[in-house]
């Protein structure tokens, strides 16, 4: 049995389909089944349970040997921290977890608040004694969700990065290795960079979208603060300065780290990553005016 956490969300929700699509049986974390939309089949089990709630994993890890294991903002150490401790007592054999390339950069936890969660989490899996797969990926592709909106009514992508190229990935490619790592040997003890095969800025971004809905887009660069003020509608107010500040740092110093290309996805899916374009073919409804 193999335990999906994040199962309602984006890389997670992959997870679950391609596990269950290559006929695994799969076990769904949520805080309410009542509101995800599963489809229904003999090969799914859905746990409520809650990584921010240590009494609730006991239950959804029983009986299970694998673990996808992503958390969210500020909680992602603590949260992380929960489910490998229940995770030790279950006898869990081998957890994939999400992290982040930022880990990188997080020497100092003032300057990469964000990455200094992520490793603060990895080290709790790696000295936990349980197998682990790390997967750090890039930012993601599906970030530029965020710009459907103004782009669709203005033709206007707004964001802090205009000019730092960054090689962003395809969470589809990043769901492909968690499944390769959850199912196949030899992926323990192993570090995963996972990236897109082309570094290229906000601009450029939005540049490939524009050609391929055929209209002029334009980017405006957002200061910071006003950045920060939009995020805070939607996250706590510690994810968001962490995440502040760690812009702040790959603005300055980041674009060695984030433009870099990894050989990683080709080596474990034997195929090139998925690039931008074919993201944004494939995403493009969600762009039209
Ligand atoms: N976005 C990027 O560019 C980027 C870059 C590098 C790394 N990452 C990593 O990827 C992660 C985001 O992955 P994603 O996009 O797949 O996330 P997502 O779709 O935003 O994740 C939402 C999921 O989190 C679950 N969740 C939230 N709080 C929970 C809790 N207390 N207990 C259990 N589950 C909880 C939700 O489950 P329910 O609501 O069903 O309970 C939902 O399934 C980041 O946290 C970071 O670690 C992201």
């Amino acid at each position: 049995m193999i335990l999906v956490t994040g199962a309602t969300g984006n890389v997670g929700g992959k997870v679950l389909s391609l596990l269950r699509a290559d006929g695994h049986k799969v076990r769904a974390l949520t805080r309410d089944p009542a509101k995800a939309a599963f489809d229904a089949g003999a090969d799914l089990e859905v746990v409520a349970a809650d990584l921010g709630r240590p009494e609730t994993l006991p239950a959804a890890l029983d009986g299970v040997q694998k673990v996808f294991l992503m958390s969210l903002g500020a909680n992602k150490a603590t949260h992380d921290a929960h489910l490998v401790a229940a995770a030790r007592e279950a006898g869990v054999e081998h957890i994939v977890q999400l992290s982040t390339l930022g880990v990188e950069m997080a020497e100092d936890p003032k300057k990469n608040p964000l990455g200094h969660w992520h490793r603060v989490a990895e080290d709790a899996l790696r000295e936990s004694g349980v197998a682990w797969t790390i997967l750090r990926p890039n930012g993601f592709m599906s970030m530029n969700l965020g710009w459907a909106a103004s782009v669709k009514a203005e033709g206007v992508a707004r964001g802090p990065l205009a000019d730092v190229p960054e090689a962003i990935v395809d969470p589809r490619d990043i769901a492909e290795v968690a499944v390769r790592a959850l199912t196949e040997e030899g992926h323990e003890g192993r570090v995963y960079e996972l990236t897109g095969p082309q570094a290229l800025t906000g601009r450029e971004q939005l540049a490939v979208l524009g050609s391929l809905l055929g209209r002029d887009l334009r980017f405006e660069t957002v200061p910071l603060a006003a950045h920060r003020e939009m995020m805070l509608r939607h996250f706590s107010e510690e994810t968001v300065n962490g995440v502040i500040t760690t812009l702040e740092e790959a603005i300055e110093h980041g674009s060695e780290l984030h433009g870099r290309l990894s050989p990683d996805i080709q080596r474990v899916l034997g195929r090139a990553p998925r690039s931008f374009a074919t993201w944004a073919h494939d995403h493009l409804d969600f762009y039209r005016a």
